[in-house]
């Protein structure tokens, strides 16, 4: 079909099934709350609706029980419409239900809620081929349809009917073109068969369905939209789940290298749906990447590291063994080397924090150098307080800097120190208990020990002159 760009689009409406039980997923949590790249699957399938066309109108079809879904979609969706079914009577049951609850016209597009990689431009075919049909199903063809619905044809290839895999005859489950759940509908023709629709003789469910028979009988126009089948896969268990989470993975990873992401080894860095990441970064093996993370051109990753919620700046070096927590903000050319936490935390361009350190609450200058072993110790048991640190300071090994705290630029705190008072612009700050050294202190402690252990003296061994 070649469709007109300066075609008027009709009114779009979109309706994401999503009150089916899920019992499979055998969890407390509702299937559709799930998360493929750290995003619930209902979120991923109002996403793909809302890049259609300007305006449309979208609905998800929740169970009243399901107040999670429900208090999640009014937090994160709040311009999206919910609509309830009473009982999961079937797919055919719960669009007319919706209808009843949602004044539309136009087009609908019904999809799934447990449908993740379903894509807008599939979603998008199905809306152009409305301007020619009164109803699209969208199909997949597959070598082994499975437990999918099969799409049966007349010799001319115009489809008849859909049969259930339950109700398909063995005949009918020779067919290898699956119905792939979605379809779309001309409002106007279609929405009136639905009150026609009548309950399946062997289940008792409504199937959206045998709105193709009652299409056909009432002389309507129906198409096959035929799609590629991994978009159309569902999630009915934790190994759909895992399996899609796979799928989305690669996905991702396609993407990035495409887009001039170096992956050393592809398979083992996992991204979140938002991860965003220039050209020219360097992403070597085993890092995760959590929501809302963006990394600048020419940035290093290092292997092991765990990034979540942080912002990296251009050619910044993380890791390895990094792990960058919520508010995390690296600038240009700074460095967080092996097993340093950073969490609400500001480096400013050209800042190191190499080794072995965890700063929280933070925000350090330009060109500041932490020693390895440095603690911002920001939590008193009940509030978190903030450390800032100007440009230029140099912070020896093993420091505590107990917040809240402000070291002025330039200033340099010796190693051992515990900072419990600002230190002004420019100073030296340093805490050291004096040193004291005895002459041959270390052979007596060594002869007192080993006597007691010779006597089988069971206190604790001298271990001071
Ligand atoms: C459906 C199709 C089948 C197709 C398959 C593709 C029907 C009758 N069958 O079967 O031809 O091959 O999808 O995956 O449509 N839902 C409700 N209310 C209900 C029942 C279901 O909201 O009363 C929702 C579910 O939450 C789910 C979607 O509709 O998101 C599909 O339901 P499901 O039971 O998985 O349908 P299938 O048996 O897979
Ligand atoms: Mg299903």
């Amino acid at each position: 079909m070649v469709f007109n760009m300066t075609q008027k689009q009709s009114t779009l409406n979109v309706l994401v099934l999503a009150a089916g039980k899920g019992t499979r997923m055998h969890s407390s949590l509702p299937k559709v709350l799930h998360p493929i790249g750290g995003l619930p699957l209902v979120s991923h399938s109002i996403n793909a609706a809302k890049e259609i066309q300007k305006d449309t109108n979208i609905a998800v079809l929740i169970s009243k029980d399901f107040r999670d879904v429900e208090t999640y979609l009014s937090k994160q969706h709040p311009e999206i419409k919910t609509v309830y079914q009473s009982n999961a009577l079937g797919t055919g049951h719960g669009v007319k239900e919706a209808l009843s609850q949602w004044a539309i016209e136009g087009n609908l597009i019904v999809t799934f809620g447990d449908t993740p990689l379903v894509n807008t431009q599939a979603l998008q075919t199905l809306q152009d081929t409305l301007n020619d049909n009164d109803l699209v199903i969208a199909a997949m063809q597959l070598d082994d349809a499975a437990q999918y619905g099969r799409i049966c044809t007349d010799a001319q290839g115009r489809i008849t009917k859909i049969v259930e895999f339950k109700n398909a005859t063995p005949a009918e489950k020779q067919i290898t073109l699956a119905n792939a759940g979605f379809m779309g509908m001309r409002l106007e023709t279609v929405a009136p068969l639905l009150e026609k629709l009548t309950p399946n003789a062997t289940t008792g469910e409504y199937y959206l369905t045998d709105l193709v028979e009652l299409a056909n009988a009432a002389g309507l126009s129906i198409a096959v939209a035929s799609l590629d089948p991994e978009i159309c896969m569902g999630v009915n268990d934790r190994r759909d789940l895992a399996f899609l989470e796979n799928a989305f993975q690669q996905r991702k990873r396609q993407e990035f290298m495409t887009k001039g992401v170096t992956l050393l080894d592809p398979t083992s860095v996992y991204f979140s749906y938002d991860t965003s990441i220039d050209s020219d970064v360097t992403i070597e093996p085993q890092v995760f990447f959590g929501t809302n993370v963006h990394i600048a051109q020419g940035a290093h990753i290092k292997a092991f590291s765990h990034i979540e919620g942080a912002t990296i700046g251009q050619n910044a070096v993380v890791g390895p063994f990094a792990r960058l927590r919520p508010g995390t903000n690296l600038g240009e050319n700074s460095k967080v080397g092996n097993f340093v936490e950073l969490k609400n935390t500001t480096l400013g361009v050209n800042s190191k924090v190499n080794h072995l350190s965890y700063l929280g609450d933070a925000s350090l200058g330009t060109d500041v150098n932490v020693g390895a072993g440095t603690i911002t110790c920001n939590y008193d048991g009940h509030n978190k307080w903030q450390t800032t640190i100007g440009d230029g300071v140099f912070i020896g090994s093993n420091t505590a800097l107990i917040a809240p705290l402000t070291i002025g630029a330039n200033a340099m705190i010796g190693a051992g120190s515990t900072l419990t008072h600002d230190v002004a612009e420019g100073s030296l700050s340093l805490t050291r208990a004096p040193l004291k050294e005895i002459e041959n202190g270390a052979q007596k402690v060594h002869r007192q020990n080993e006597a007691k252990k010779k006597a089988k003296v069971k206190e604790s061994p001298t271990c001071a002159a």
